[in-house]
Formats: structure tokens, sequence, C-alpha cells
């Protein structure tokens, strides 16, 4: 049975799921790291692929940008297609002075000025959004074992790519600071637009996830990767959520 953004029938994709929220990335992903590659969608080029990375079915989803894109490709996963565990591979723009341009960096938590979260427990509560701890401490421990250096730390999740954030007269301003400089003074490492609502549909699935990024650009201090250094950032990310998203 498809959706209607999903052309896959049932079985179709695995139940490890690497997300890229870029479908040419999800496509680049399946050519270079998977065997035995299947493309199970198409439907608005949201390209989706099934391989076997070292022997163990994989599937590549890409997302679009933003929650409600990604919402409705993950809770399609989910919820028809059976995936159980899903790791977001993406980008992030850094905030934080100790996370620097082109490293790899792991979200252990997410916030979110989305209404996601306060609309799903009807504002009762401030739901913490976190990964799973399994898949955050192998990634942790396969980066290590791939030589690559990883941070890891609480990421926003914004709903806009274009916010007032760092204006003093903007969404927020408290003793002076601009939200951005409150979100720094409070540990936020960087800024993306998604994890928050991988985190929140996991949960509420009982199932495992992550999201990694390579900081593809530093907001603060206006540094931006080149397009070859976004590459190869890109591969050291995917081979360590290959990785993990392979074990048991
Ligand atoms: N803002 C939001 N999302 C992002 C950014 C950013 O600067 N860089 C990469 N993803």
């Amino acid at each position: 049975m498809a959706t209607p953004h999903n052309s896959a029938e049932i079985g179709d994709i695995a139940e490890r799921v690497l997300l890229p929220g870029d479908p040419v990335r999800a496509k680049i992903i399946a050519k270079n790291f998977l065997s035995d590659v299947k493309q199970y969608n198409e439907v608005r080029n949201m390209y989706g692929f099934t391989g076997k990375y070292k022997g163990v079915p994989v599937s590549i989803q890409g997302t679009g940008m933003g929650i409600p894109s990604f919402a409705i490709y993950v809770s399609e996963l989910i919820n028809v297609y059976g995936a159980k565990k899903l790791i977001r591979v993406g980008t992030c723009g850094g905030m934080h002075p100790n996370l620097n341009l082109r490293e790899v960096f792991i979200a252990s938590g997410a916030s979110t000025d989305s209404s996601i979260v306060e609309k799903t427990f009807g504002g009762a509560i401030n739901f913490s959004l976190i990964a799973d701890f399994d898949l955050l401490s192998r990634a942790v421990a396969n980066a290590r074992n791939l030589n690559i250096p990883v941070k890891v730390g609480n990421v926003i999740s914004g709903d806009r790519f274009y916010n007032d954030y760092n204006d003093k007269d903007g969404v927020y301003s408290a003793n002076g600071l601009t939200l951005n400089e409150k979100m720094i003074q409070y540990g936020i490492m960087a800024i993306e637009m998604e994890t928050a609502a991988l985190y929140l549909l996991a949960a509420g699935a009982q199932l495992q996830s992550l999201a990694i990024f390579t900081v593809s650009d530093h907001i603060i201090r206006d540094e931006h990767a080149t397009a070859a250094e976004r590459e190869t950032d890109f591969n050291d990310m995917v081979k360590i959520a290959l990785e993990t998203v392979i074990q048991k």
C-alpha cells in the first residue's frame, strides 16, 4: 500500500533508515555506500532507496527541509512501513564558540520553536526531545574507531531559516541578549530544522532515533564550507551513521 507521498509497497523499506534532507544526497549515499540498490520512491522527486550495507538492509529516504515536510515522510516510515531505527544525516549551522566549521556534531537533544511538541502534549508539559542513548553512544564509539572527531550536544530545530533570532528587537530580548545569545548561553550548539520532529515521533512510537550533522556553516562567525569540503564532511558523517544503524 503506497501513500500519497511514497510509492513504496510494504516490505520495500528496511527497518533501518538514514534520513538526508536533500533527496539528491539520498541518491548519492545509495550509489556510493550501498550494494543491491533498488529505488522505491520518486514521488515529488523525494527519492527513497533500499540496499545493503555490509550485508544489512538499509533504506535512505529524503525528507525535504523543515519539520512539516520531514514529519510527513517519517510518520509514514514509522506507521506504514515499519521503520525501527532512524538516523538523520544533515547539515547544521554552528552557533556555539565550542563548535567549529566542518566538525561532525551529534544532537543528544533538540530544542525547538515549533509548536509540534506543545500540540502533542496540549501544552501541559515541556517534553524533552532526546536522542536514543544506544544509538548516541554507539555513534560516538564508531566515530572514534573511524578517527573522525565528533562533538555532542543540544541543537535548535527552528521553523524559520530566515529568522530574527539575532535581532535585538526580534522575537526575544532579555537582559539585552538576542535569542541567539541566550541559546548559546544555555549551551545550544547549532541550528537546523528537523531533529525535534524526529525525536518526538520516535519517542511517541517507542523507536530509536538519532541526528548527526556536519557543520556546513558557522552562523555567528559567518564561515561557510566550500562545496568540496561539504562532500568530504558529508561522507564522514554517512560512514558513522551507516556503521551505527546496522548494529543490533
Ligand atoms: N539554519 C537552519 N538550518 C540550517 C542552517 C542554518 O543556518 N545551516 C544548515 N542547516
